[in-house]
């Protein structure tokens, strides 16, 4: 039972990566049902109005067409609340690309043919697709997403920019941008006796059961949701989206037989959220000698008209940096687009893009290096509530991530450095994200006689090593091998989990895990024999006594090389270093792939992703990955990313942060930067295409 190395922090290869080399791991399209029913989705072709009439005729007569499903005869949902969710029970439409129906047949491509011959006539009304800051019916949210506050005020920003020293009033704007997840979404949906069980490729198989269950009026007990792996969501699957209701109708209609729907890349531009576009103006004064006297960061974003969905763009200003004067603002643009959701790190990669870019112009306008001038405003305590941080250490980041960049080297001066025909810059931005933590989480842990320690919690892997840190925590708990754990994740017939978002995964399911070996420990000291029958107890995620205390948040730094090319503006990033502050490090190879994951989709943001509206017809044009660019291997030259040591005994039991969001925040930010410093020219929009620099 002694254990010599430390788990925790260990290099550990994940324990399902065999199984996903071999094709053996299931996702939820690939599990083995009986003879199920495909559903094609129907999109609508306006982007408001009506149904005015459908004609199924043609499409029921081909071959292999089981049933087409509509508003006309689709089961009506207990709870239309959701707007976003409650499809198929009005002939109105409320954006392009919203599910209007399904076709239903034996086979995938028989759907698909069929769904083009399902004849729809529309009364389509005036749509407004037109996302600008200048409108004058902007909307003020009553607050904006995770439960901030819509606007803060401290102290009299005008007054303070009024006789500001250096004085910057920029505006910077972040695109629509599409969740990618590797899978697509898919759901296999059976109803029988009543029970409706859910293959679904989800970041939280009890978030989905419950939205499902208060959709249909079920008991959620009633509903058994079933993801043991998913291929990414970036937040996208955090919550279901209509395909699983559409899904779950279809199985209505044909049960006992499955329904199985798997989105193509195409229908995922229109229906599983995306980041929304931001516009954002940032104001900052400050004295003679670098220190901000204000920071002023007003934010417009743009929301579905049916469901309101709030970026928290502007909230990280509130505790970056330590001027006295500080305001923010959200308001939001209804519009009759698709419903906004969460993708990586919402509120910070948007926010931080423009505060960084800000900081690092003003940086210039006071003659200070960049690292030098955050280091000069870093806040002693947090200055929105003026409690003490957990840990802060982006101080310690810049330090150490200037020093292995090589910074001190660098030529301050734009336009300095040229390589043939390329301009060399380096530039830097800071990183941060919340440490949430979402309610809930219960494990349990079996102690069998075979030695053995069962660990059954309804958690998720993403794609990110759960399966594995989560063993690693619970042998680390319970004082044996990993050999000795065996661990069930991602079935509701596990005790309640709370989904991976916001970076709490590993921190709440591994804070019940934790408590539950604490309660097994008590009761079976180690010197004790295990009975026949075995032991038996549930832990749950423990009230934290610090959490309105402190303010707790993770840190880094992150360092850019850009090069651009003089004659075709070409935009190469051969250098990304991301340090660090992440707490205790619970698995040091997954871990790494989290945070240069990350640092690569924020490349991304930089200089490729970018939903383009068609306003004539307000679909996204380019919705397949012809269109919507991301970076391939030939995109990315060296990324490192590391860690500093950081001690924080207030987050959690295991003393770990949130990794999996941090890694993007900052990173367009810095290839921004590097831009100015290589160029001269200052790209205040992303993405940065190569037209900016000629
Ligand atoms: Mo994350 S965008 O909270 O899944």
């Amino acid at each position: 039972m002694t254990v010599t190395t430390p788990l925790i922090g260990a290099p550990i290869d994940r324990i399902e990566g065999a199984e996903k080399v071999r094709g053996a791991a299931l996702y939820a399209a690939e599990h083995p049902v009986d003879r199920p029913v495909y559903v094609f989705p129907l999109q609508s072709r306006i982007a408001l109005g009506r149904i005015t009439g459908i004609d199924a005729t043609e499409a029921m007569a081909e071959q292999g067409v089981v049933d087409v499903l509509t508003h006309e005869n689709a089961p009506r949902l207990a709870s239309t609340q959701d707007a976003e969710l409650a499809i198929l029970q009005s002939p109105e439409v409320a954006f392009r690309g919203q599910f209007i129906g399904g076709v239903l047949a034996e086979s995938a491509e028989a759907a698909r043919r069929a769904a083009n011959l399902v004849r729809l006539s529309y009364e389509p009304r005036e749509h407004d697709v037109s996302f600008h800051a200048a409108r004058a019916d902007l909307v003020k949210p009553d607050e904006v997403n995770g439960g901030f506050q819509t606007d803060t005020t401290d102290g009299d920003v005008d007054d303070a920019l009024a006789s500001a020293a250096v004085l910057l009033d920029a505006t910077y704007t972040t695109p629509q941008e599409h969740n990618n997840p590797l899978e697509p979404h898919a759901t296999i949906a059976i109803w029988s006796d009543n029970e409706l069980t859910l293959y679904d490729s989800t970041q939280g198989v009890h978030w989905v059961r419950d939205s499902i269950a208060a959709l249909f009026g079920m008991d959620p007990q009633r509903i058994h949701v079933v993801c043991p792996h998913t291929g990414g969501g970036f937040g996208s699957k955090g919550l279901p989206h209509a395909h699983v209701v559409l899904a779950a109708m279809a199985a209505q209609l044909v049960a006992p037989r499955p329904a199985k729907l798997v989105l193509t890349r195409q229908q995922m531009f229109s229906v599983v959220g995306y980041r929304t576009g931001t516009i954002q103006r940032i104001r900052m004064g400050s004295d003679a000698s670098g220190r901000l006297t204000a920071i002023s960061h007003d934010v417009v974003e743009q929301t579905s008209r049916i469901k309101e969905f709030a970026e928290q763009t502007a909230v990280p200003t509130r505790l970056m940096y330590a001027a006295p004067n500080r305001r923010t603002t959200h308001r939001l643009v209804e519009l009759d687009v698709p419903v906004p959701s969460w993708m990586r790190a919402p509120g910070e990669a948007p926010g931080m893009f423009g505060l960084e870019v800000a900081m690092d112009e003003m940086a210039i306008a006071c003659g200070l290096d960049p690292v030098e001038f955050r280091i000069r405003n870093e806040p002693e305590t947090d200055p929105e509530t003026g409690r003490p941080f957990s840990s802060r250490n982006l101080v310690a980041c810049l330090r150490e991530g200037a020093q292995r960049f090589g910074w001190a080297e660098r030529d301050p001066a734009p336009r300095a450095h040229r390589d043939g025909p390329w301009l060399v810059g380096t530039g830097v931005a800071a990183s941060t994200y919340p440490v949430f933590s979402m309610p809930g989480s219960r494990a349990t842990i079996q102690a069998r006689p075979d030695g053995r320690y069962r660990v059954l919690i309804g958690a998720a892997d993403i794609g990110t090593g759960a399966w594995t840190s989560l063993t690693q925590i619970a042998a680390d708990a319970l004082g044996v091998e990993m050999s000795e754990v065996v661990l069930s994740i991602g079935d509701t017939d596990l005790p309640y989990a709370s989904g991976a978002g916001g970076s709490t995964g590993i921190l709440c399911w591994g804070s019940a895990i934790v408590d539950a070996a604490r309660r097994l420990r008590a009761e079976l000291p180690s010197s004790s024999p295990i009975p026949d029958e075995g032991v038996e107890v549930t832990g749950a995620i423990p009230d934290n006594p610090y959490a309105g205390q402190m303010s707790m948040h993770s840190f880094g730094a992150q360092f850019a090389e850009v090069r651009v090319h003089t004659s075709t503006g070409e935009v190469r990033v051969p250098r990304l270093l991301g340090i660090f502050a992440v707490g205790r490090m619970i698995n040091a190879k997954t871990g790494r792939s989290q945070l240069i994951g990350g640092m690569t989709m924020g490349l991304s943001m930089a200089l490729h992703e970018h939903s383009v509206v068609d306003h004539r017809f307000g679909h996204v044009v380019n919705h397949d990955f012809a269109g919507y660019h991301i970076p391939v291997n030939a995109d990315i030259g060296s990324i490192e990313a590391d860690w500093i040591d950081e001690h924080d005994p207030y987050v959690n039991p295991m003393g770990a942060k949130g990794i999996g969001e941090l890694g993007i925040v900052g990173t367009a930010a810095a290839i921004a930067n590097a831009g100015h410093h290589a160029t001269g020219i200052r790209v205040r929009d992303l993405p940065i295409t190569l037209d900016r620099f000629l």
